[in-house]
């Protein structure tokens, strides 16, 4: 097996991830999707097929992150491209919100997305390249209510990602965010068709987006025409808000 550019793909079972993990393996990637389940590392590696693997991993498990990150150097080389799309809702008005809610939805979109980037970049900045796309969301800007805790971790992410953008541009790493409006996955499944049509109308291009619709984005951002931009948060939310 010959391994051009490995790109890792948190959260690939399902949703925003894996249309990001197919995408990049179209555009010749060799790609490691995570997932939490066993089932899950399967159906991965089933549709992949020879353009990737599958891999147990919780992001809010450092211990696990660092021992997978290891495996995936020694079985498929450096990570030149890193995706953090893994992410989580315990949705609560914050009267109600217990610490659990908080601290899950905290420790694994923003701390998990700290704690791949620290267990990659060694190997990026050996390499002088690498490309890091952190997903966070509209909500992280336009707030929602019941979601204080999401919208301060994708908040957290936007700010994040400035700052290390900061840090590594000298090794030609790019740091960048996608932040999606409402796209059409598990995650907004438990919207009723009323709610999805209200929502639809209030979104300038008419409809919600598609998984697609994000990976594209993914796509120009770690690609070599990318180069020059970093430091940067996309929405990709069809009009919705661009505060
Ligand atoms: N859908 C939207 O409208 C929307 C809008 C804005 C932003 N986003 C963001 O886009 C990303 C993907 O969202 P989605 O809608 O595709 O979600 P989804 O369909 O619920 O899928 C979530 C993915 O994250 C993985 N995951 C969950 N908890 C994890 C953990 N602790 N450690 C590692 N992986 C974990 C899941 O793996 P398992 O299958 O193994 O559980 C799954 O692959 C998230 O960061 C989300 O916040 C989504």
């Amino acid at each position: 097996m010959s391994i051009d550019r490995t790109a890792l793909v948190t959260g690939a079972s399902r949703g925003i991830g894996k249309s990001i993990a197919e995408r990049l393996a179209d555009d010749g990637f060799f790609v490691v999707g995570t997932s939490t389940t066993d089932s899950g590392v399967e159906n991965i590696e089933g549709w992949l097929g020879d353009r990737g693997i599958g891999l147990m991993m919780r992001v809010e498990d450092s211990a696990l992150v660092e021992a997978s990150v290891q495996r995936i150097f020694e079985r498929c080389g450096d990570v030149a491209v890193l995706i953090n799309n893994a992410g989580i809702t315990r949705d609560s008005l914050l009267v109600r919100m217990k610490d659990d809610e908080w601290d899950d939805v905290i420790e694994t979109n923003l701390a998990g997305t700290f704690r791949l980037c620290k267990s990659v970049l060694r190997s990026m900045i050996k390499a002088r390249w690498g490309r890091i796309v952190n997903v966070g969301s509209v909500v992280g800007r336009m707030g929602n209510p019941g979601q204080t805790n999401y919208a301060a971790s994708k908040a957290g992410i936007e700010g994040f990602t400035r700052a290390l953008a900061q840090e590594v541009g000298s090794r030609s790493i790019t740091v960048n965010c996608v932040a999606p409006g409402f796209i059409d996955t598990d995650m907004t499944a438990a919207l009723g068709d009323a709610q999805v049509d209200n929502l639809a109308a209030m979104i300038p291009l008419g409809r919600i987006g598609s998984p697609r619709d994000v990976a594209s984005a993914v796509s120009f951002l770690v690609s070599e025409d990318a180069g020059y931009i970093t430091g940067e948060t996309l929405n990709v939310n069809g009009g919705l808000y661009s505060a």
